[in-house]
């Protein structure tokens, strides 16, 4: 009599069965990327690739429900597990009375992992006998807390009352424990709002410091006067120690350049700008964004990579996504033809997927992607998309086909110049 015990995860598939002739050889699979290949961002390290989570809260875009969260858990969940240690978000994240959903997902699913990895740790035990978990405590033993490893990047909104350094000290402060439990004696008498206790993304988090803290959108478009409290802010959060580094969003070039000399003068390091970065928007900016990221040692951050989900193949003209993103790629699937046959054509001949290729060759531009994930089936693929790298001449193809489509994605309406 035997068990056979089966997880999802491309790195973990083994069979235990106590007949040793009927055990199934499995070769050692290698890690997706070897530690020295993790990125340095700031005073962290991170994986070459990263996990979105904005549809995580999020019922209006991205119909999410929240009988989805136990499918959330093993998303991130696998993605740790294969090495992921980035994973972005923000405190606007989430609709309605769900704002703030992302980061509390998150910072549930950081916890849990606690009491995951001693299962863990016997799944490994009992992997002993095969090549594979040898390999791979070699390859990770050494490696800090799970916990300790994972780098939250999350972004702060620039509402029109960030107007101080303390209302972003405020936006990411944590309860202290006296305030809390009086605060929690108090809500047996009154009934308190659930989100009381959490309106400070540390709390949602539940986690001492955030380690990269982005202001999600610049306000020179429409509210100048208010940038320079937002450039404060991050001094602020940065000099208290409540985030390990301080990023950027949706930045165009000479603000980016403005911001950084701005903080360096201030003894800040901006270790991150993450703009919109895909094979269907590529343009000067996101070119000139790159430039200056490289010439003055800023990670680049590719957000919406997969183009919202048209850079995956299983969208066409005549089978759009319910909910508002129809309309958008109503508008641009019709002209993507020649773009999405070449990526479908270098999938074939490389043994991977769409959207593998198609984050790969983010990765092949020197940036970070991070692909928004919902399922583990996304998060498997998506992983695909490392160990490997385009060559020069299928870079090359996949940027003269993306020129071809008449229509790229909408820029988003904070984007500065
Ligand atoms: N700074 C900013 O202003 C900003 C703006 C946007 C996004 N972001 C960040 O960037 C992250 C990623 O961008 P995004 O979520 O906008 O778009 P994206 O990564 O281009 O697309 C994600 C969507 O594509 C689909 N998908 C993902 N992997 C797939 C796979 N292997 N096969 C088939 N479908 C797949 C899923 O949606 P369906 O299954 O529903 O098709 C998923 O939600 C966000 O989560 C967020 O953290 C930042």
């Amino acid at each position: 009599m035997g068990f056979s015990f089966t997880t999802s995860t491309p790195t973990l598939n083994f069979t235990i069965n106590s007949s040793s002739s009927s055990t199934p050889f499995k070769p050692p699979k290698l890690p997706l990327f070897w530690p020295w290949q993790k990125v340095k961002m700031g005073p962290m390290t991170v994986s070459p690739m990263g996990f979105g989570t904005w549809a995580w809260g999020n019922q209006f875009l991205w119909g999410y429900e929240e009988s989805m969260d136990a499918q959330l858990q093993q998303t991130f969940n696998l993605a740790v597990e294969n090495g992921i240690n980035l994973f972005d978000t923000a405190d606007s994240y989430g609709t309605g009375r769900l704002n703030g959903k992302s980061e509390k997902l998150l910072g549930k699913f950081i916890t849990d992992i606690q009491g995951w990895c001693l299962f863990h740790l016997f799944v490994i035990f009992v992997k002993m006998c095969f090549w594979s978990s040898i390999l791979h405590m070699i390859v990770f033993s050494g490696q800090k807390r799970i916990q300790d490893d994972i780098v939250i990047a999350t972004k702060f909104a620039a509402y029109p009352w960030r107007l101080t350094p303390g209302q972003f000290v405020k936006a990411c402060r944590k309860y202290n424990q006296r305030r809390y439990s009086l605060a929690l004696a108090i809500s047996l008498i009154v009934e308190f709002d659930e989100d009381w206790f959490s309106r400070a993304s540390r709390d949602r988090l539940q986690i001492e410091q955030i380690g990269i803290g982005q202001l999600h959108w610049s306000t020179a478009n429409y509210a100048p006067a208010q940038e320079l409290a937002l450039w404060d802010g991050l001094v602020a959060m940065y000099e208290k120690g409540l985030v390990k580094a301080v990023g950027v969003s949706n930045y165009g070039p000479r603000q980016l350049v403005k911001i950084h000399d701005y903080l360096k003068a201030r003894g800040v390091p901006l270790c991150s700008a993450q703009v919109q970065f895909s094979l269907l928007s590529v343009g000067d900016d996101q070119l000139e964004i790159k430039n200056i990221c490289n010439s003055l040692g800023i990670r680049l951050i590719s957000y919406s990579p997969l183009g919202l989900g048209m850079l995956t193949g299983k969208y066409t003209a005549s089978r759009l996504p319910s909910g508002p993103r129809a309309l958008l790629f109503g508008q641009i699937l019709p002209g993507l033809e020649p773009l999405l046959s070449s990526l479908r054509e270098i999938a074939e001949r490389r043994h991977k997927t769409i959207p593998q290729v198609a984050l790969n060759w983010c990765i092949c531009k020197g940036t970070i992607p991070i692909p928004g994930v919902k399922t583990v089936k996304q998060v498997e693929e998506n992983l695909g998309a490392l160990g490997w790298h385009l060559n020069s001449d299928e870079v090359l193809q996949l940027e003269k086909a993306a020129s071809e489509s008449p229509r790229k994605m909408i820029q988003n309406i904070f984007q500065t110049r």
